[in-house]
């Protein structure tokens, strides 16, 4: 449909100064992808809808935030961007800076970082550092850096993260016409939550789009918005959403509130149980891309949501191949045949 990129395609819509020159890979325009077979496994009976943010030029919903405040970054004259990342926004953010011939130095936390986040940093040429901390810690180095330097912070306390992240409210209501009843997402550092409602609202405002209950969701090991205080050592599987500390808290608990939804935790174990549900329905996506799933399953289990006749889109920010290991550290082998065809034929009969 198109390919332009989320700020030519929604500029009216977003607070950026007149006739600034994109930095764009084309991301957004991502697919909201129908899974009735999954809704059937839920409860049945409604429309479910996974919006793959995976499917971004980077392979996360960062690169909608990040094509603005590096459209931002450059326009100010900017020569480095930091961030703080469980590897995402590092990997989104060196992409982008280094498209406009900026320094992308990140700060990730020791060996918590999945592997082909880690990777695709080196890989578009990031200066990657590493701390014994954790992710919240990192971010407080970051914005003292960013304070006493003339290094552009893009996390998502930079407003212009906000500001290209709310397009994915405004696509979802483009294609559904409306916004959906529901829609559900994993929480972390609360960036995208806080975009999310921000979009729908204005879209609401002026086009009466609807606004959807919006479920967020996070790690049990993770959780500071549910349990109303900060963790000091997070843990879980989900290491995309490992953050004790939310900058964005607030908003994100007003964002739940205001629209009548709530924020929940999931445990480690309903994560990768609906990670493997979504493969099963052809999409893969990293541990914590499945949180979203995994609390909307848990609530209409529990009676919290009930999904007749509604709506519901479930936001999976950031592709499987993002994180290889939490496959492959738990798979069997495969089976070592020997190379010829009755061996092979004769595998295949047994298997059936
Ligand atoms: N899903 C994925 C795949 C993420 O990478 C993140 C955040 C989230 C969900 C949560 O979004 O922080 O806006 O609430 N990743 C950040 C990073 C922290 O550094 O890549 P949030």
């Amino acid at each position: 449909m198109n390919h332009e990129g989320v700020i030519n395609r929604y500029r009216q819509w977003m607070d950026l100064p007149e006739g600034v020159e994109p930095v764009t890979l084309l991301e957004g325009n991502t697919p909201l992808i129908p899974v009735p077979a999954l809704a059937d496994e839920l409860g049945g009976n409604f429309d479910l809808y996974i919006k793959f943010e995976g499917l971004n030029p980077t392979g996360s919903f960062k690169d909608r935030g990040m094509t603005a405040a590096i459209t931002m970054a450059k326009a100010k004259g900017a020569k480095s961007v930091i961030c703080a990342s469980t590897g995402n926004t590092a990997a989104s953010a060196a992409a982008y800076a280094r498209r406009a011939g900026m320094r992308a130095i990140v700060l990730i936390p020791d060996g918590k970082v999945a592997l082909g986040k880690l990777a695709g940093a080196i890989a578009y040429g990031a200066e990657v550092i590493q701390i014994p901390g954790s992710f919240d810690e990192a971010l407080a180095f970051v914005v003292e850096i960013s304070q006493k330097s003339d290094v552009e912070l893009v996390n998502s306390l930079n407003p212009y993260r906000l500001e290209g992240q709310k397009t994915a409210a405004f696509e979802i209501c483009d294609t559904l016409g409306k916004a959906p009843d529901w829609l559900c997402l994993p929480v972390g550092n609360a960036g995208n939550i806080t975009s999310y409602w921000m979009g729908f609202t204005q879209y609401h405002a002026v086009k009466q789009s609807g606004l959807p209950q919006i479920l967020g969701v996070q790690a049990a090991g993770s959780a500071p918005l549910v349990l109303g205080h900060a963790v000091d050592h997070p843990e879980t599987v989900a290491t995309a959403i490992r953050i004790g500390n939310p900058a964005r808290g607030e908003e994100a608990l007003n964002a739940a509130e205001k629209s009548g939804g709530r924020i929940i935790a999931v445990t480690d174990e309903e994560i990768l149980a609906a990670q493997t549900l979504l493969a099963s329905n052809g999409i893969w996506v990293e541990p914590a891309s499945a949180a979203g799933i995994a609390g909307l399953k848990a609530q209409i289990a529990a009676g919290q949501i009930d999904p007749h006749g509604k709506k519901i889109v479930a936001v999976c920010t950031g592709h499987g191949m993002k994180d290889p290991d939490i496959i492959t550290s738990r798979m069997t082998k495969p089976t070592l045949v020997p190379a010829n065809f009755d061996a092979i034929s004769a595998f295949i009969q047994g298997g059936k």
